[in-house]
C-alpha cells in the first residue's frame, strides 16, 4: 500500500488502437534473478548492471538478505551492488514467507550447500502452465552427494562432505537444471560433466558471470558442459542481457494492433529464431545499434506452422503473445507446444473475446513430441482474422496475461482485465510503458 491507497490490480483498456511509439527493456528476468543467486557463490561483492524494477527481482533480493547478503540498488541506472561477505542461515519460517511466487530458490542449493553445508527449498510457485516437477533439479544435487530430505513444507539438502564433481545427462534440456548444475559444480572439487545441457542466451550469460568469478567452464558442441572444480569464488562486475522475452512481447503489441513500436535495448543476436517469424507472419522490422523497430506494414498478416523448442528454436515464451497475433492473420495457423504440456489454458479467454483458437491433444504440424499421446492439450489451431471485442478477464500467468493485455488493446471496446499484479513479475512499469505507446489504460 503507498501513500495514496491500495494500487488496484485492476485494470480498464480501452482497445481498438495501434500502439506507436518506443520503450525500453532492460536486463533479462531469467537471468538476472540467476545472476543475483550466483554473487552467493563468491568470497567479495558482485555489481549487476540493467536490473529491471520487476517483482521477481525483489523476491530473490528479499531471500539473499535472510541469508545475510547485503544488497543495494540504484534504480536509476538498475545497478545492483551484492555482498555475501556475512553469509549465515536463515530460519525455515523465513524463507517459506519471502518464497513468494517464484521457482528461483530451487537454484539456492548449490550456493548454500558450498558455503553452509545445508539448504532448506519451501515448496515453489512460479507460473502454472504445467507440473514444473524439479525431479532433474534433485537428480543433478544427489549426483554430487548432496542428501535430500522431503519435509511437509518444502525439502531440506545437505551436503554430509564438500560435493563432488560428476557426470550428468539430461533427459531434456531443462534451463533449470542446467543452471543448476552449473552453480554447484563450479565449487566442487573435481571435474563435471554436463550432457544434453541447455544453451540459451541467458545461460551463456549465467556462464560468463560465473567465469567473472573466477570458474572454468568450457561449452562444447552438441550440448555439453565441462567445469572443472575451484576452491574458492571472487566477485564479478556485469552487464545483465537485454530481455528478449519482453522485447518479443512489444514487438507482438504492435503486430495484434497494427501498430509500431520502437524496442530499445532489443538485441538482434538474441532473436533471430523470433525474427524470422516475425517477418513470415508479415511483420517487419529494422534492426539498429541500440534496439529493434517492430511494425505492422499495412495489409493481411500470413498465417504459419510453428513449433516452440530450447535454443536455438523459437521460445515456448514468445508463443503466448504471438498467438494474440496470429488471431489477426488470414488463414489457419498451427502452434505445436514442445516445452510445457500445459501453456494454451490463457487461450480460453482469446475465445471469449471472438477468437476462433482449437486445442488439441496432437502433437500438430510436423514432429512428435514428448507430449504425444498423453491427453496434454498442447497442440493450437487459430483460424483469422477475427475482431476481437472487449471482455472481462483474469490473467491466468505471467506470459498469458501479458497476452491477455494484447488482446484487450487489439479489442474495440473497453477490457477488464484481473490480476494484473502478476505482470510486474516480469514486465517493468508496464503501465507507464503502455500509455508512453498511446494506451488508454486505467487502474479501476
Ligand atoms: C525457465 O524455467 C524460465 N524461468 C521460464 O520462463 C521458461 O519458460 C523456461 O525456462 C524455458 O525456457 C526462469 O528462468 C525463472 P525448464 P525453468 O527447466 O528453468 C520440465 C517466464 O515466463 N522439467 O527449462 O523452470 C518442465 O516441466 C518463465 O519467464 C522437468 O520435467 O524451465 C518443462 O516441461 C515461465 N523436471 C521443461 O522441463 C525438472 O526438474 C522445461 O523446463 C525441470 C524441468
Amino acid at each position: 500500500m503507498g501513500e495514496d491507497g491500495p494500487v488496484s490490480d485492476t485494470l480498464i483498456v480501452h482497445g481498438g488502437s495501434p500502439l506507436n511509439g518506443r520503450v525500453a527493456v532492460r536486463g533479462a528476468k531469467n537471468f538476472v534473478t540467476k545472476a543475483m543467486v550466483a554473487s552467493l557463490l563468491g568470497e567479495a561483492p558482485s555489481r549487476l548492471r540493467g536490473v529491471p524494477e520487476i517483482s521477481d527481482v525483489t523476491v530473490v533480493q528479499g531471500l539473499l538478505e535472510l541469508y545475510g547478503v547485503r544488497v543495494s540498488r540504484s534504480n536509476g541506472d538498475g545497478e545492483m551492488i551484492l555482498d555475501p561477505s556475512a553469509v549465515e542461515l536463515a530460519s525455515t519460517g523465513d524463507i517459506d514467507a519471502h518464497a513468494g511466487s517464484s521457482r528461483i530458490p530451487i537454484l539456492f542449493c548449490g550456493p548454500l550447500l558450498h558455503r553452509l553445508g545445508e539448504a532448506f527449498i519451501p515448496d515453489l510457485g512460479g507460473c502454472r502452465i504445467g507440473d514444473r516437477p524439479i525431479n532433474f533439479h534433485l537428480d543433478v544435487l544427489r549426483q554430487f552427494g548432496a542428501v535430500v530430505d522431503k519435509l511437509p513444507n518444502g525439502i531440506r539438502i545437505r551436503a554430509p562432505r564438500r560435493l563432488q564433481g560428476t557426470k550428468v545427462e539430461l533427459p531434456f534440456p531443462s534451463v533449470g537444471a542446467t543452471e543448476q548444475l552449473l552453480l554447484t559444480a563450479v565449487r566442487a572439487e573435481g571435474v563435471t560433466e554436463l550432457k544434453g545441457a541447455a544453451i540459451e542466451p541467458e545461460i551463456g550469460d549465467l556462464i560468463a558471470v560465473l567465469q567473472k568469478m573466477g570458474a572454468i567452464i568450457s561449452v562444447d558442441t552438441d550440448r555439453v558442459i565441462r567445469i572443472e572444480g575451484v576452491d574458492a569464488l571472487g566477485g564479478f562486475t556485469h552487464r545483465a542481457l537485454p530481455d528478449r522475452i519482453e522485447a518479443a512481447s512489444w514487438a507482438c503489441a504492435a503486430l495484434a494492433t497494427g501498430g509500431d513500436i520502437i524496442v530499445e535495448g532489443a538485441r538482434q543476436s538474441d532473436m533471430m529464431t523470433f525474427l524470422n517469424t516475425f517477418r513470415k507472419v508479415g511483420g517487419q522490422f529494422h534492426v539498429d545499434d541500440d534496439g529493434i523497430r517492430f511494425f505492422h506494414p499495412g495489409g493481411d498478416l500470413k498465417s504459419i506452422v510453428l513449433e516452440t523448442a530450447v535454443h536455438p528454436g523459437f521460445m515456448t515464451d514468445w508463443q503466448q503473445p504471438l498467438v494474440v497475433a496470429l488471431t489477426q492473420a488470414a488463414g489457419l495457423s498451427i502452434v505445436h507446444e514442445t516445452v510445457y504440456e500445459n501453456r494454451f489454458g490463457f487461450t480460453e479467454a482469446l475465445r471469449a473475446m471472438g477468437a476462433h483458437i482449437q486445442i488439441y491433444r496432437e502433437c500438430l504440424g510436423g514432429s512428435q513430441c514428448r507430449f504425444g499421446q498423453r491427453n496434454f492439450r498442447h497442440s493450437a489451431v487459430i483460424s483469422g482474422p477475427t475482431s476481437l471485442t472487449s471482455a472481462e478477464i483474469t490473467v491466468p500467468d505471467l506470459r498469458g496475461g501479458f497476452s491477455h493485455l494484447i488482446a484487450a488493446l487489439a479489442a474495440q471496446g473497453a477490457s477488464t482485465v484481473h490480476g494484473i499484479g502478476i505482470i510486474d513479475r516480469g514486465y517493468e512499469h508496464f503501465h507507464d510503458k503502455l500509455e508512453a505507446l498511446g494506451a488508454k489504460v486505467e487502474r479501476a
